[in-house]
């Protein structure tokens, strides 16, 4: 992952996060995500009175890449924080967007994510050592 793509993935993720519906939280959330063929989908968190519908913005990203016909993907750049604010703390994904990510890519998928201030660049085996699959 070179460090010229891993900014580009961050500065999307961060015009992705405008667009959270984060009303019950206060905490906005942007994806970028690359597919293997250079195309890139963004999500935010689209949040839901009743809390369970919840959608993480890895999963908007993902599902929207999928639904696109995508099936193979190098990385992806999450930021979060206090909405209306500017990110202050690294975002790394919950264990659903986790295992959702496992679902359709290898252990040295790239997921990136900033502070504002520096990047970390981890690997889908980094983060979900022994997963589960069928
Ligand atoms: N959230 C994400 O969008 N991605 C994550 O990986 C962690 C949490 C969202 C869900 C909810 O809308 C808000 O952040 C607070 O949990």
């Amino acid at each position: 992952m070179n460090t010229e793509t891993q900014s580009l993935l961050i500065e999307k993720a961060k015009e992705a996060r405008e667009k959270a519906y984060a009303p019950y939280s206060g905490f906005s959330v942007g994806a970028a995500l690359l597919c293997a063929d250079g195309a890139v989908y963004t999500g935010a968190n689209i949040e839901n009175a009743s809390y369970t519908p919840t959608v993480c913005a890895e999963r908007v990203a993902f599902f929207s890449a999928v639904h696109d016909g995508h099936r193979e993907f190098t990385a992806i750049a999450i930021v979060g924080g206090k909405s209306g604010e500017d990110i202050d703390e690294m975002c790394p994904p919950c264990g659903v967007c986790r295992q959702v990510i496992s679902e359709f890519c290898k252990g040295d998928f790239n997921i990136i994510f900033s502070n504002g201030k520096a990047d970390r660049v981890l690997t889908l085996d980094g983060l979900l050592p022994y997963r589960f699959s069928l």
